[in-house]
């Protein structure tokens, strides 16, 4: 099967927030936008034939999740990620950031501390102040473009009574896919704290080939007894607007809780459109379709590598996983404000500026590379036009 992931789709006027708020985001309608994570590939075709069949029968009444869907997540997750999960342990969440929500709501109180390691995703600081939990912040530790976590300065602040952990892997938005060793000792310091991890693995499909991705949960039985994951379809098959997404919780207690909070709120019964999209996407021509786009990210990655190497103040390295680059700019000395206005008015680019991630993304810009080579090539043309800040 052949897919032309280099074809050029207009996304203009369809009430997209990638393109359509431009103005209200960057102040100029006219940036290239490479910034929100979701791509300017249009989803495979075997799944918007799956919708347009379901389509096809006139009632879309109330809908539940039936075998068909449990089993293509497990399929899924045993063929792709090595990781043996039992239907039971699957629950819905009307997307990964709801999901986070609903799990600080059901496993903590208000006035808990909860701890994030930025620079990571915007919505990890939101979720939890806005829900009134104490936001802990546990920096990765950063060294010529390389990233650890903060193992001791983790074991203070649980033992100063954290109640929850929120993991990113791979890490937006640095893209990096936490290796099994590193995940073991992070997660032996939760257990010994009873520290529950919620993990967004909403990227782990996305892994450039000779990576692996780990899911924490599935490295020990005391780890998957205290470990919520989270995923969906949204981001490896661009589907974002479908509001769908799962999570994986093999401890029953914890699912029921989970399972409570969103009875609670009203949120469990899911968009038909989202499950059928689903059932289409995890399936082998799903995963057939992902290794040739992972083909074509690849080349994008090295497309732009090439063409940004003669900036010489602007630094990347190739994530391992997700179609995201955190680009290093800190060498131009320009402050995040100086950037952010050259980037937008003169070079007319919308990245998404480093700051979004927390003061560790001072510095840096997250380009978004899922979209045709030939945005990346307009991208480096529109660079060259503030090129004597960066050479
Ligand atoms: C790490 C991470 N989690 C969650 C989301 C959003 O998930 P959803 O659209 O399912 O709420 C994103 C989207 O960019 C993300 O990067």
């Amino acid at each position: 099967m052949d897919f032309d992931f280099n074809r050029l789709i207009s996304r203009e006027n369809t009430s997209c927030v990638k393109y359509d708020l431009r103005q209200v985001i960057f102040g100029n309608p006219n940036v290239l936008p490479m910034w929100v994570a979701d791509m300017d590939i249009p989803a495979p075709d075997f799944i918007i034939d799956a919708l347009r069949q379901r389509l096809n029968h006139p009632v879309l009444g109330y809908t539940f999740r039936d075998n068909h869907y449990h089993n293509a997540i497990t399929w899924w997750y045993k063929h792709l990620h090595g990781w043996d999960i039992d239907t039971a342990w699957i629950d819905f969440c009307p997307g990964v950031v709801s999901g986070l929500s609903h799990a600080i709501r059901a496993f903590t109180k208000p006035g808990d501390a909860v701890i994030i390691q930025p620079p990571v995703y915007r919505p990890f600081f939101t979720t939890v102040s806005a829900n009134n939990r104490k936001l802990v912040l546990n920096p990765l530790i950063e060294n010529n473009g390389q990233y650890t976590f903060n193992y001791d300065l983790l074991e203070k602040q649980v033992a100063q009574g954290a109640r929850m952990l929120i993991l990113s892997n791979p890490h937006n938005p640095i893209g990096k896919l936490w290796s099994k060793e590193e995940l073991l000792k992070l997660g032996e310091i939760c257990i010994r704290y009873n520290l529950i991890i919620v993990s967004d693995e909403i990227h782990s499909d996305l892994v450039f080939e000779g990576n692996t991705h780990f899911s924490i949960a599935s490295l020990s039985e005391k780890l998957a007894a205290s470990t919520i994951t989270f995923a969906s379809i949204s981001k490896t098959f661009n589907l974002a607007g479908l509001a769908s997404g799962f999570v994986i919780i093999p401890n029953p207690e914890l699912k029921a809780r989970f399972a409570a909070e969103l009875e609670a709120s009203g949120a469990g019964m899911g968009n038909i459109f989202g499950f059928e999209a689903l059932k289409a996407a995890f399936t082998p021509q799903g995963e057939e379709w992902l290794k040739k786009f992972m083909q074509h990210l690849d080349s994008n990655w090295d497309f732009l590598s090439r063409g940004i190497s003669r900036f010489s103040k602007i630094k990347v390295h190739k994530p391992d996983a997700t179609y995201l680059v955190w680009a290093d700019f800190r060498e131009t000395n320009l402050t995040d404000d100086q950037l952010n206005k050259l980037l937008v008015h003169e070079a007319g680019l919308g990245f998404s500026p480093g700051t979004e991630y927390g003061q560790q993304g001072l510095g840096f810009q997250r380009i978004n590379i899922a979209c045709p080579v030939q945005t990346i090539e307009l991208a480096l043309k529109r660079l060259d036009k503030i090129a004597k800040y960066l050479e």
